[in-house]
């Protein structure tokens, strides 16, 4: 695609216009039910700020670093995320690549106007991470995807050989204080291994390892974290703000990931 005066246009002739607060819509047809609601994505951008994932943005930056390919003739390669959310790791992740590109993907055009504004090397891009990525073959050097879609042949398509895709995913004591307090979903037992299983056919894993720490949430932390992710779909704001009540303040929650670094198969 070529850019003239914020406007798009693809080799066939279809444009599309740079929005105001500067991102670009590519998705074709009506935004999925998987989008990330106006309040959800408040929810994450205040929960962020606060610092409480700051262990995970560190971790996966310095995995970044140790695994991210040399560039090749002077080719860098972009830092791509998908189901970025607001750009808060995408940003941290920059700032190890002062020379790169930074392209965030996200299927919410709310999420995607606040990782516009994430940092000045990222471009926002609202896209379905289900459907053909709007990348170039080779065209990420790095490519993060936390807690978000994955279709992994699209992942591999994108990646440069030698490129590197970190996963991170929750364990199943990511929040285990709060599971039954306020009726979250469960993580899996076998998550890891399950996603190890579908990456197999496209990816080999070359390092994985834990972020394991624990945060101190007061009764504003708690509906914002639990308002800013999938449970957002199943809890009613009344009985929420009852069961946080119950909970002691500040409240010590687990937060438990995994980290895991894949290369394309050749
Ligand atoms: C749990 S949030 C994680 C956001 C971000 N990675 C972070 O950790 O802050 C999941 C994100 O995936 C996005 N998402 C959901 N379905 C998607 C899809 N099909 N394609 C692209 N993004 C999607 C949501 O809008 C949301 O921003």
């Amino acid at each position: 695609m070529t850019m003239t005066d914020g406007v798009l246009r693809c080799a066939q002739g279809h444009s599309f216009d740079v929005a105001k607060q500067g991102y670009v819509n590519l998705l074709r047809g009506a935004a999925k039910f998987s989008a990330d609601t106006a309040a959800m994505v408040a929810a994450r951008a205040d929960f962020l700020a606060a610092g409480h994932y700051a262990p995970i943005a560190g971790a996966l930056a310095a995995l970044a670093r140790e695994t991210a390919p040399e560039a090749t003739g002077g080719d860098l390669g972009c830092v791509v995320d998908i189901g970025g959310g607001t750009g808060y790791h995408l940003a941290r992740v920059m700032s190890e690549f002062p020379d790169s590109e930074g392209i965030l993907l996200d299927i919410s055009k709310f999420a995607a106007r606040r990782a516009a504004r994430a940092h000045p090397r990222i471009s926002a891009v609202v896209a379905d991470a289900w459907d053909g990525l709007p990348l170039a073959d080779g065209a990420a050097s790095v490519v993060l995807n936390v807690f978000a879609p994955r279709n992994p042949a699209e992942l591999r398509r994108i990646l440069r050989p030698g490129g590197v895709l970190l996963v991170v995913t929750p364990r199943p004591d990511h929040l285990r204080e709060l599971v039954a307090a306020l009726g979250l979903l469960r993580v899996g037992e076998q998550k890891d291994e399950r996603l190890a299983d579908r990456l197999s056919a496209h990816f080999t894993e070359v390092a994985r390892e834990r972020s394991r720490s624990t945060m101190t949430l007061d009764h504003k932390a708690l509906p914002q974290l639990v308002g800013m992710g999938p449970n957002a779909w199943h809890q009613q704001s009344e009985r929420l703000e009852e069961r946080v009540a119950r909970l002691p303040e500040p409240c010590d929650v687990t937060l438990s990931v995994t980290l895991t670094a894949y290369r394309p198969l050749v």
